[in-house]
């Protein structure tokens, strides 16, 4: 009974899978699957069936890379209930994991504490979660890629509307096998690629990248340097709130403005350009995707708990405008090109001149509240491009029937 409804449960999932859709390569009601048995996809990439993690004893149904002589399972059906015995009951697999959750441990792959998933403020972002703290931030989208990292194995894309936020990475070159771990043992998102020649897996890349990646390493308004200790300063025109704390390298209160500052006075309020700063912590933000630059500043300057501005999108030369309203959280020195991120400080620049010229066509918007449903797979387990997107096809599916 057990093992027949959670064939049940795994058939409904494959028969969104075209590649294991035709007739040789499919389980039925008919046709269960034995323990001993296994199904290949008809490309003959993947494989499906039971099987013991490390030193375990409990059963498990996993796809894993059939090709491979190293079975590396990629996704696992019944994770947090393995087969024991005849009277355990696996209920249909009904509530969707909407995150990468690492396994326990590696003979053991119930869900542990450390997650990744796309976190949900007005732009989307990929987090990593050591249980509910914030553990790492990638940076927002910024229309070519998330924190301005890429890689030339993957074309990212965000879709994101008023109804979903679809996250996928597309793999460029199909031939490549790769996957993505989130590894509990060392708290690091790690990717891998196979080897042929070695005939096994290579590390690709690791996040996080250096001690500056963890989330808001340094406060408030504090900047990471990871080559130079120590590692936190203050932003040019901030000093540390509690100087004793700051030099005694307790860097939780961050920095404040170390010059007066006066909301809207000639001299005494601009905006000074910094360049090459991850941009802050987005959670808080007010978006517009359509405005220029010039709008953008515009829209800050007149409202004084807006504490910095910047292009939402990289892309037609820079577009739309997130404003920062909170003090600037998780800092640090970009490891990849960033954009210009403008901050409020007393600082003459042209801003008053530029202020009026823009008045008019400044138009007070609110809050844009997306409402927003996470769809991200980026899959423990994943992947090959083509499923990937498939699985994300799936969840819409399950989210939007
Ligand atoms: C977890 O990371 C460690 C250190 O990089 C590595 O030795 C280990 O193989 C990783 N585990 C898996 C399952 O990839
Ligand atoms: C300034 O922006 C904040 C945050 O969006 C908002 O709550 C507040 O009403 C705005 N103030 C003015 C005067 O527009
Ligand atoms: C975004 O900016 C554009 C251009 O300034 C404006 O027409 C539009 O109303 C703004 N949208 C919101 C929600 O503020």
């Amino acid at each position: 009974m057990a093992i027949l409804s959670l064939i049940v449960a795994v058939t409904k999932l494959l028969l969104i899978f075209p590649p294991f859709s035709s007739a040789s390569d499919v389980i039925t009601h008919d046709q269960p699957l034995p323990d001993g048995r296994t199904l290949v996809s008809k490309d003959g990439i993947f494989e499906l069936g039971f099987f013991s993690p490390g030193g375990s004893t409990h059963r498990y149904v996993g796809i894993w890379y059939k090709s491979i002589p190293q079975k590396t399972v990629v996704w696992v059906a019944n994770r947090e209930k393995p087969v024991k015995d005849n009277s355990d009951r696996v209920g249909p697999e009904t509530r969707l994991n909407r995150r990468l959750t690492a396994w326990r441990n590696w003979d053991d792959p119930s869900p542990g504490d450390f997650t990744c998933g796309v976190a949900l403020g007005p732009i989307p972002e990929l987090v990593m979660w050591k249980g509910s703290e914030e553990f790492q931030r990638s940076g927002p989208w910024n229309g070519v890629s998330i924190g301005g990292k890429t890689t030339p194995l993957f074309q990212l894309q965000f879709v994101v509307n008023e109804d979903e936020v679809v996250y996928t990475s597309n793999l460029q070159d199909k031939s490549v096998i790769t996957r993505v771990v989130l590894n509990q043992t060392v708290y690091f998102r790690q990717r891998y690629i196979w080897d042929e020649q070695t005939k096994s897996w290579i590390l690709y890349s690791s996040i996080p990248k250096d001690n500056c990646d963890s989330y808001n390493p340094c406060g408030p308004n504090g900047n990471c340097i990871a080559s130079e200790s120590p590692r936190c300063q203050c932003l040019t025109g901030f000093k540390p709130k509690s100087p004793q704390k700051y030099d005694a390298l307790d860097w939780t209160q961050g920095c404040v403005r170390s010059e007066p500052w006066r909301c809207r006075v000639r001299e005494k309020d601009g905006f000074r350009k910094f360049n090459g700063l991850k941009m802050p912590d987005t959670r808080t933000s007010w978006v517009n995707a359509s405005m220029r630059l010039s709008e953008c500043k515009a829209k800050c300057w007149e409202n004084c708990s807006c504490k910095a501005y910047a292009n939402l999108y990289i892309t037609a030369g820079g577009s739309g405008c997130i404003l920062w309203f909170d003090d600037l959280i998780d800092l640090r020195v970009a490891t990849v090109p960033s954009q210009d991120l403008f901050i409020r400080m007393a600082y003459s620049d042209t801003v008053l001149e530029d202020a009026e010229k823009h008045k008019k066509k400044v138009v007070v918007g609110t809050t844009v509240t997306f409402s927003l449903v996470l769809m991200m797979l980026l899959a423990f387990f994943s992947v090959h491009g083509r499923i990937e997107s498939k699985e994300v096809h799936f969840l819409n599916q399950m989210i939007f029937p």
